[in-house]
């Protein structure tokens, strides 16, 4: 028989991302409805382990939906790889009343998830992080608004870029992963994306496509690179200086993960929040909530991890052909 769960804890982990106070707010409210008690865990795990953990109720989410960051705060805590501390945080939601937990993040906060349910915490993943590098899920809170904010920026660098003749790097967040640099490389019509999946670390290809956009009379060139290549202001000079063209570096950082969240993200923040705490209050655990061929629905977090996503070539190959002009 599934343990009942009476009181459940909700955390944010690893990088914050937009919409995922809209999350917290369906996880709190969605749960009061099904009579289940909430806690927020602040901090991530490191919060679990400080006992940073107060009581909410509906009011303690209000004004936080159009909200960017995590109200609930948020970090990396790296010693909860270790085994011994994944049980000393078992103990301390034991010590709390705390049987089931919501945990917002990305794969590396599933995998804390995954551990604390080892340990009899029932416990429900919700993809949460600017990334979208979750394979399990065609959508993950907080990309859309990010690469919407991203998209803005790189508009208005190339319009100083076209009017200086200049050629622009824009450095996009993406340690592992290029789906923020490939949307908004297409929705901006870059004419070169750098993706960490991708590159080939060949920059004469690059100062060839520069070089053969200017004689087309291209006034602009815009390369959207991602974190994990990075080196945007060193290669910069590179290509300057092979292709004779002022070339500037512009690396977006932070400004990317705030924010208010988009209409999307809220939406599906929300219904994920409500989503998870319906299936927590039934006694699943170990589960994450995904988004996948148009429905949500929810899959064991040891086959969402064993799971690998990769750029869709067809998709990252057309991006160089819509941005030609020159037939
Ligand atoms: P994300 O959740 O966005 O992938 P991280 O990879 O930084 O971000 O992970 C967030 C947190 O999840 C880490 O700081 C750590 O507390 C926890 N975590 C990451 N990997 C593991 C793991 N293998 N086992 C247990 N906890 C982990
Ligand atoms: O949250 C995802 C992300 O923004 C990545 O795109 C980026 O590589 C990383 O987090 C940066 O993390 P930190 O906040 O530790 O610098």
């Amino acid at each position: 028989m599934a343990k009942e769960v009476k009181t459940i804890g909700v955390l944010t982990s690893g990088g914050d991302a937009p919409g995922m106070n809209a999350a917290i707010r369906a996880v709190v409210r969605k749960s009061l409805n099904n009579g289940v008690a909430v806690k927020g865990i602040k901090k991530g795990y490191l919060g679990l382990l400080n006992e940073e953990i107060v009581d909410m109720d509906a009011k303690s989410v209000s004004d936080t939906i159009q909200r960017g960051g995590t109200i609930l705060g948020t970090a990396r805590c790296l010693e909860f790889k270790e085994e011994e501390v994944q049980k000393k945080a078992a103990d301390i939601c034991a010590k709390h009343g705390i049987d089931g937990l919501v945990v917002i993040g990305g794969d590396g906060s599933y995998r804390g998830a995954q551990a604390l349910a080892k340990h009899g915490v029932n416990t429900i993943g919700i993809p949460g992080t600017i990334d979208l590098d979750i394979a399990c899920t065609d959508y993950t809170i907080g990309f859309d608004t990010a690469i919407n904010t991203a998209m803005e920026a790189i508009d208005k660098v190339r319009d100083t870029s076209s009017s200086h003749e200049r050629c622009s790097i824009i450095e996009v967040m993406g340690r592992n992963a290029g789906y923020i640099a490939l949307w908004c490389g297409v929705a901006s019509g870059a004419e070169d994306i750098l993706i960490p999946e991708k590159y080939d670390f060949n920059e004469q290809t690059l100062v060839n496509n520069i070089i053969a956009n200017r004689k087309i009379g291209k006034t602009h060139h815009l390369i959207i690179n991602a974190e994990g290549i990075g080196h945007s202001t060193s290669m910069a000079r590179r290509i300057e200086a092979a292709t004779g063209i002022e070339t500037r570096a512009t690396i977006l950082g932070y400004m990317q993960r705030g924010g208010s969240p988009t209409c999307k993200d809220r939406y599906y923040a929300s219904i994920m929040g409500a989503y998870a705490a319906d299936i927590l209050a039934k006694g699943a655990s170990n589960r994450c909530i995904c988004y996948r061929e148009g429905q949500f629905c929810d899959i064991d977090i040891e086959e969402a991890l064993a799971m690998k996503k990769e750029i869709n070539p067809y998709q990252f190959e057309t991006s160089f052909l819509l941005s030609r002009s020159n037939r």
